[in-house]
């Protein structure tokens, strides 16, 4: 909408979980120090895996540069209870912070708050007139009331003292899928990475893709969030309860064990240069005609549209970026 070019920095991908994690220090050092005049740095923390990095020092670096920093914090709305959910994008100095609170908060759908933390990088006036030619001029009031209500439940669970609860019915989710024989939970290898405690990674320990796991829980009537190539994601709730017996693990045991293999492993890692720009600017990319090829066929080729698989949402080739043998 802009016009911008984008410079695209490559996140580190993770060797267990094989999902980019974050975007590391050195890469928003080069990325600084070859584009100082950049209008604002865009990262994305956490990941829909609920992977958090420290931003702190990556935000002064950008600052250095006054540059400002904005953070897509969709999956972070709840940050504000404090330990031991991950710090705040805001707390760490960023200036602008969007927190889909639909996603972890009691939220309606499309509710989300857009945080403006900088008096100096960041003019509101201006933000606020962007936002007027971008929305609706007839905002949903029940969706901005339960932006309130969720505001008002997370005070409630601070001034009620009720986080230690949360927690405890979180951990003890979280024990019973430990109780599996034939699926586990994973972590990052990184141990820079915290995971944020709603986000629980489940991986079958007999060679399941993690949308072959994702069908034996359904069929216990255990919805995940997602599943990838290894691996299924739950997102566990704040409030309510759910209850896993005994003969539930049993029975997903049971099936993972009936069920054929079939895990494929594919790498996230091909080799992406840590700073790129596109090789035309966008006007000149809208003037290319597009065509249909086969995969064999791809490689050298300019992308033509976004490929960004839904969910995690995390891009695997934007458009107008030259496809490799690897990325194919
Ligand atoms: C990392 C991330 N950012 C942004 C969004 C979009 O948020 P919203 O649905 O509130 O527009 C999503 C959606 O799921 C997401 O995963």
């Amino acid at each position: 909408l802009a016009g911008a070019e984008p410079v695209y920095l490559a996140p580190d991908i993770d060797a267990v979980l094989h999902v980019p994690t974050h975007v590391p220090l050195d890469t928003i050092k080069e990325a600084l120090a070859a584009y100082p005049g950049a209008k604002g740095l865009v990262l994305t923390n956490p990941t829909y895996y609920g992977h958090c990095a420290d931003l702190t020092e990556i935000i002064s670096e950008a600052h250095h540069y006054e540059i400002p920093v904005l953070v897509d914090e969709a999956h972070g709305a709840h940050f504000v209870l404090g330990e031991p959910f991950p710090v705040s994008a805001l707390k760490m100095g960023a200036d602008i912070v969007v927190q889909s609170a639909h996603k972890t908060l009691p939220a309606m759908t499309m509710g989300s708050y857009l945080h403006l933390n900088s008096s100096c990088r960041i003019d509101r006036d201006r933000v606020a007139e962007y936002l007027t030619r971008l929305q609706s001029s007839s905002p949903s009031y029940p969706i901005m009331a339960s932006l309130d209500i969720a505001r008002a439940y997370v005070e409630h669970i601070i001034e009620e003292q009720k986080l230690s609860d949360i927690l405890q019915r979180i951990q003890s989710l979280k024990q019973t899928f430990d109780s599996l024989t034939n699926a586990e939970a994973v972590k990052p290898a990184d141990p820079r990475i915290i995971t944020d405690p709603l986000k629980l990674t489940i991986r079958s320990k007999r060679g399941h893709s993690g949308y072959t796991l994702q069908n034996i829980l359904e069929r216990v009537n255990i919805f995940t969030e997602l599943a990838d190539e290894n691996q299924v994601l739950l997102v566990l709730p704040l409030g309510g309860k759910r209850i896993i017996n005994a003969e539930t693990i049993k029975s997903i045991d049971e099936a993972i064990e009936k069920t054929p293999p079939d895990q494929m492993f594919v790498s996230a890692e091909w080799g992406a240069q840590p700073v790129t720009v596109l090789p035309y600017q966008k006007k000149v990319l809208q003037t290319f005609k597009k065509e249909y090829v086969d995969f064999d066929e791809a490689a050298g080729r300019l992308n033509a549209e976004d490929i960004i698989p839904y969910p995690p949402g995390i891009p695997m080739i934007m458009a107008g970026e030259r496809i490799t043998k690897e990325s194919v």
